[in-house]
């Protein structure tokens, strides 16, 4: 079970994905419980302002620290054992082992999503002067203009995680990067398709056979698309024969990877 608090200047948008597809599932399924909260209900002027101009000058608007500060009381108040998850694109970089790590974590989850141009420094800073578990996280280098669709492809991630929410445990298993390799060419039905066939042995139903193919079509692929993913990692030497084999595969241009544009 994944508890999670979404604090948002964009409600809807938020509860829009959430009840939508898997994300709705998983909390049917009570595998996943997320609250949105609108920062705005924690401002006190007639405006409901929860941004400002930034000190010193420059570009955009500046969300206030207090009414953010406030919501995060207000949620530790109830639930002490909490981890506030900052979007931010200075944060770390969110990446599988991340989502695994959610997917298993304990703690309340708290997301805060920034707009403008950022959150006022202090709320970091206080947060943690305070004693809590403060992560900033980086859905990758690359800016959006909220932290609301950073915050939901952390949970779209991790929840698929959470065993019972997938119909099998195997296709997160078996999947791109639980192995880190790429996921094997995959195919269905009809066998043949303008000339192009299904692999005879997937329909053989040898199962070691097609063991072995699923694996060698993942080194395939993950050598074609990542070879970032393959060095510096020690392969089997098994691993190294399939590789071996399929480079001189590529060299004689018989390989059904698929070719790279030249430049
Ligand atoms: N907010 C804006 N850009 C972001 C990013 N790349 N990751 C997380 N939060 C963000």
């Amino acid at each position: 079970m994944m508890r999670c608090d979404i604090l948002t200047l964009f409600p809807s948008m938020v509860k829009s994905v959430l009840e939508t597809s898997m994300m709705s599932l998983a909390q049917a399924k009570g595998l996943l419980d997320v609250t949105v909260i609108d920062i705005r209900s924690f401002t006190h002027d007639r405006h409901r302002t929860a941004d400002d101009r930034p000190y010193g000058g420059g570009a955009g608007m500046i969300l206030k620290p207090e009414p953010i500060l406030e919501a995060i009381d207000s949620i530790c108040a109830t639930h002490p054992n909490t981890r506030i998850v900052m979007t931010s694109p200075r944060g770390r970089k969110f990446d599988q082992a991340y989502a695994q790590k959610m997917s298993e974590d304990s703690h309340r989850l708290v997301f805060i999503c920034g707009h403008y141009e950022g959150i006022d420094e202090r709320v970091h800073m206080i947060m943690a002067t305070e004693g809590r578990k403060v992560d900033e996280v980086s859905i990758g280098d690359y800016v959006l203009t909220g932290g609301e669709l950073a915050a939901l492809v952390m949970i779209d991630a991790s929840v698929r995680l959470i065993p019972g929410v997938l119909g099998s445990t195997n296709s997160v298993k078996e999947e791109s990067f639980s192995s880190t390799l790429l996921e094997y060419a995959q195919y269905t039905r009809p066998v043949e398709l303008r000339a192009a066939r299904v692999p005879d042995v997937l329909l053989s139903g040898h199962h070691g056979a097609i063991r072995k193919w699923k694996h060698r079509s993942s080194l395939a692929s993950t050598y074609a698309r990542r070879p970032d993913l393959l060095t510096g990692r020690a392969l089997a030497h098994a691993d190294q024969l399939i590789l071996t084999d399929i480079q001189k595969e590529e060299d004689t241009e018989k390989s059904d990877s698929p070719r790279r544009l030249s430049s």
